[in-house]
């Protein structure tokens, strides 16, 4: 099977670990973003790690996203369940062709609200997820068990589009899910800085 035969293809790069043991890194971009843009942030997260970097495929103006949205902060959740399970297949597909253990999901923004999604939702697609600047684009009950699934989120003290207290709703969300939750506040606004790889570089060591 070729990469574009897997299963509902999302455009997306893989890179082959560099240190054999380290966990796979899935990466997810903010609105606007591509499936370059967290290639640097997982280089200091873990550096040895096999990466799968996904393009979303909804188009906002020209920018690209994972899910589509009525406006800013306010979600369809019909169309973010239904871009989560077709995001979760093709994860779980593309795993298997490129033989990847149990990712760890690294989102950013609409990529951490579709990686939140996806682990209410859908089971064993990813082992552990760090989210960064993260909402809970769903009001629906979470179906799926995240029993000790290690889970990282770090908001920014003064990000308007997803505040603080938003991103520590969903982590509590997860946490009732059976997640081993970390939360972290940096002070910043919504774009990701030195410090957001360096906790999470942290986290993942620990
Ligand atoms: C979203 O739509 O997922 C959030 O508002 C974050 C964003 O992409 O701006």
């Amino acid at each position: 099977m070729s990469a574009s035969e897997v299963p509902d293809a999302f455009h997306h790069v893989v890179r082959p670990a560099a240190m054999p043991g380290s966990p796979p890194l899935v990466l997810l971009h903010g609105t606007g973003g591509d499936e370059t843009e967290l290639l640097p942030f997982a280089l200091t997260l873990s550096p040895g790690s096999a990466v799968l970097a996904i393009r979303g495929r909804v188009s906002e103006q020209g920018k690209l996203r994972f899910f589509p949205r009525l406006a800013d902060g306010v979600f369809d959740e019909d169309a973010v369940l239904r871009h989560a399970a077709q995001l979760a297949r093709f994860i779980t597909a593309a795993r298997e062709l490129y033989g990847l253990a149990p990712p760890i999901a690294v989102g950013y923004s609409n990529g951490a609200n579709v990686a939140a999604a996806i682990l209410q939702q859908h089971e064993a697609v990813f082992a552990g997820a760090v989210l960064l600047r993260a909402v809970n684009p769903l009001r629906a009950e979470p179906r799926a068990s995240l029993r000790g699934t290690p889970i990282l989120l770090i908001a920014g003290a003064s990000d308007p589009i997803a505040p603080p207290g938003l991103s520590e709703d969903l982590a509590a969300t997860l946490r009732n899910q059976g997640a081993e939750t970390s939360f972290r506040t940096l002070t910043c606004g919504h774009a990701l800085t030195d410090e957001d790889a360096e906790s999470g570089r942290e986290w993942l060591r620990a």
